[in-house]
């Protein structure tokens, strides 16, 4: 289900340095916080900076707070990292669709890349109060870019961590890690495109659903730039009115990733067009 978003002025109230260049901030947002389902994002308008709004997944979410983990990588994130406390951003939310969830006794396997962690926190909750048995493999390229760990075990969840480097877990990427385990009900992912692809062909090809939370560089993050599409399977109910000239042939639709998903089903994914 898509959420309507509303605009609430967040109060900074805890900034931490989790990782090395790694942030989780917290704010206080009543709204946002007790509308946040699972894989819901924000937009941020950053005081300062002429960009337009930062999307950022919601991490925790309890009574009237939430909470970011994010990377500094360019300007929106190390402007975020360093807002001054207590300072109220105007920001937007929840945006996006969230993740479906089994039957009670079914079986989850959550594969995550890096800081395509986020949208787990309120997955894996969400999955164990319903009684859906859940283990998270979660894979970095090193243990310094390994987040969030502590906070999904604190939760109860199983987590299996693996790193490129092998510098912490198991030597291998998050999805070899995932192969090894029972064939599950279903499977969650989020991390870098080449890690979906993967994870998507994998559970196409076992038969296993398989929801995604895509990322696409954002404009608006509100559904009317078209600056965020991707190729999905026609007639898809993801699928909207995106412009097709008369004389246009293609077999596929166009999904907006900010506002049709973030979530897709794996089989609906074009990863070729
Ligand atoms: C729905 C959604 C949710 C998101 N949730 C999170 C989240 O929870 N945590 C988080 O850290 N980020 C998240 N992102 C990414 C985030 O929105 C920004 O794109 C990213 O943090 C860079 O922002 P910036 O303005 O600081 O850097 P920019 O100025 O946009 O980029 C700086 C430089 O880093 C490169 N770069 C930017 N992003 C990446 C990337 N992902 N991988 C490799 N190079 C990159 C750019 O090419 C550029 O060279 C999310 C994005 C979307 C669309
Ligand atoms: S970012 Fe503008 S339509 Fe998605």
């Amino acid at each position: 289900m898509v959420s309507t978003p509303l605009l609430e002025a967040a109060e900074l109230i805890s900034r931490e340095r989790v990782a090395p260049g790694f942030w989780c901030l917290g704010f206080r947002s009543p709204e946002i916080a007790r509308r946040a389902r699972p894989a819901h994002y924000v937009a941020i308008d950053l005081p300062g900076t002429f960009s337009v709004r930062l999307p950022l997944g919601i991490w925790t979410a309890r009574d009237d707070t939430f909470t970011l983990l994010f990377r500094e990588w360019g300007e929106r994130t190390t402007r975020l990292a360093c807002i001054a406390d207590h300072e109220p951003l105007s920001i937007i939310g929840p945006l996006g669709n969230e993740f479906s969830l089994p039957d009670t006794g079914k079986r989850a396997v959550i594969v995550a890349g890096g800081i395509g962690v986020v949208p787990f926190w309120l997955l894996v909750r969400e999955l164990l109060a319903a009684k859906v048995r859940t283990t998270v493999v979660l894979g970095a390229r090193s243990k310094h870019m390994l987040v969030g760990v502590d906070e999904l075990r604190a939760l109860g969840a199983e987590v299996k961590i693996c790193t490129d480097d092998g510098s912490a877990g198991t030597r291998a990427t998050a999805l070899d890690l995932a192969r090894e385990l029972a064939p599950p009900d279903i499977f969650y992912g989020c991390g870098p495109p080449p890690l979906l692809r993967a994870l998507g062909e994998h559970a196409n090809a076992a038969g296993i659903p398989c929801q995604i939370s895509m990322e696409e560089t954002f404009g608006c993050s509100m559904g009317t730039c078209w600056g965020c599409v991707v190729p999905i399977r026609r007639g898809s109910p993801q699928a909207v009115g995106y412009p097709r000239a008369t004389n246009e042939k293609r077999e596929y639709d166009f999904a907006r990733v900010c506002v049709d998903g973030t979530v897709f089903w794996s089989r609906e994914i074009l990863w070729n067009r």
